[in-house]
């Protein structure tokens, strides 16, 4: 019998709604729920710090959660994890950390024009800062980079690539493999936004084989306020820290100070102690759920979708035509209507999806479209949720006065 996983979140079980903004951030199952719980209620203490034997306890859950994550993404090294409060702050880390600190007047750092702007404006800073140049990879209407785009991305100057692994807008993927053989043949380091990605395809960064990788919890159904950065450790050691504060020290004088070993450097305060724990019993119920069932499941929502949005001849799909190529993500215009109408719309008959620029105007700008609706899936939502989704698109322009 098939599983109904709505059962294992509350939000879902005990609402009638229907669900479609799981790109900006997914619903939390119980599991998730209760480790975070169980932090507080079994293992508080501050992690890292206490000696006493509930404080060891938090400690080892922290750590343990390190090592999941560093399991989950394939890290050579539970040392090349680093704690962070989200995707946008681990791309700001390495922003302030590597790219004010290697970065010179000159040298070229290639953004994609996909990019969310937590991937693009820390480097637009550093360029600001240290005189180096932003350039563009562009993509055509459909989220595709050429080979010619790609070509006229790099140069012997570029020094580094910050590049998403999926839209969050159009849910395409970057042909990740080539950008990464450009970047390694200029000698510059890749940046990875993987935080549309990890919910939904399995990462591996050696396979990758990029320098940084940075993801948010809550996509993947962890409390909001925990993320992840991957660093490489060779790169990651030589760093200097982001924040400085308690715990990322091994010692301070009034003279001097020497910085903390890897991965606690770059944790300076209080940690997300239950945040991490519940991080690492959302990677556990993923994996349970498996990458396979997800792919499938959101394959057949986004082809029911786009079918039936196909047969509305005043609505336009954002991006490429195949539905294979969305990652569960549908962006899409109705014609003599804004966005924030037809979510407010949609949002009166129990559906949320997102509208708006999605923190990607120049993809907006590229792409000739002022902003979308934007439904995006997870195995979670049913063929049921597609159905009311485009039972209700197939009334808003009548309800906004036009005839059809
Ligand atoms: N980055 C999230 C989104 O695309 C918030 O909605």
């Amino acid at each position: 019998m098939k599983r109904d996983y709505r059962q294992d979140f509350p939000l879902l079980r005990e609402n009638p709604i229907v669900y479609l903004d799981s790109a900006a951030t997914a619903q939390r199952p119980d599991v998730v729920i209760e480790a975070e719980m169980e932090f507080y209620k079994k293992y508080n203490a501050n992690p890292l710090r206490g000696l006493y034997s509930l404080g060891i306890e938090a400690t080892d859950r922290y750590e343990e959660a390190r090592e999941c994550v560093a399991n989950f993404i394939h890290a050579a090294s539970a040392k090349e994890i680093i704690f962070t409060r989200n995707a946008t702050e681990s791309l700001n880390l390495v922003a302030y950390s590597y790219g004010l600190s290697h970065l010179r007047e000159g040298d070229e750092i290639v953004v994609s024009i996909l990019e969310h702007h937590s991937n693009q404006l820390p480097w637009r800073m550093v360029a600001e800062k240290t005189g180096a140049v932003v350039k563009y990879l562009e993509c055509d209407r459909q989220g595709h980079i050429s080979d010619v785009d790609l070509q006229a991305a790099f140069s012997e100057k570029t020094k580094l690539v910050a590049v998403t692994q999926v839209s969050n807008v159009l849910g395409i993927k970057t042909p990740i493999d080539k950008i990464v053989a450009l970047a390694k043949k200029s000698g510059a380091v890749v940046v990875l936004d993987a935080a549309q990605s990890t919910p939904h395809m399995e990462v591996d960064v050696q396979k990758l084989d990029v320098d940084f990788l940075a993801f948010s919890g809550h996509k993947l159904m962890a409390p909001m306020g925990i993320g992840v950065l991957y660093g490489r450790k060779e790169l990651l050691s030589e760093m200097p820290p982001f924040l400085t504060g308690g715990e990322m020290i091994q010692t301070v004088t009034r003279d001097k100070v020497v910085y903390a070993e890897l991965p606690h450097k770059f944790e300076a305060g209080t940690v997300n102690g239950a945040g991490a724990w519940a991080l690492a019993a959302a990677i556990r119920y993923l994996q349970e759920v498996g990458y396979e069932h997800i792919q499938k499941q959101e394959l057949l929502l986004t082809t029911q979708l786009m079918e039936g949005l196909t047969k509305l001849p005043y609505v336009q799909i954002q991006g490429s035509p195949d539905p294979k190529e969305h990652c569960g993500i549908v962006s899409f215009t109705i014609d003599g209507v804004h966005p924030h109408d037809v979510s407010s719309i949609l949002d009166a008959d129990g559906i949320a999806v997102r509208a708006g620029h999605h923190c990607a105007q120049p993809l907006m700008q590229q792409i000739d479209v002022m902003s979308t609706t934007r439904a995006s899936m997870y195995f979670y939502n049913t063929e049921e949720d597609i159905e009311k989704l485009l039972t209700s698109v197939q009334t808003i322009r009548r309800r906004m006065g036009y005839g059809e």
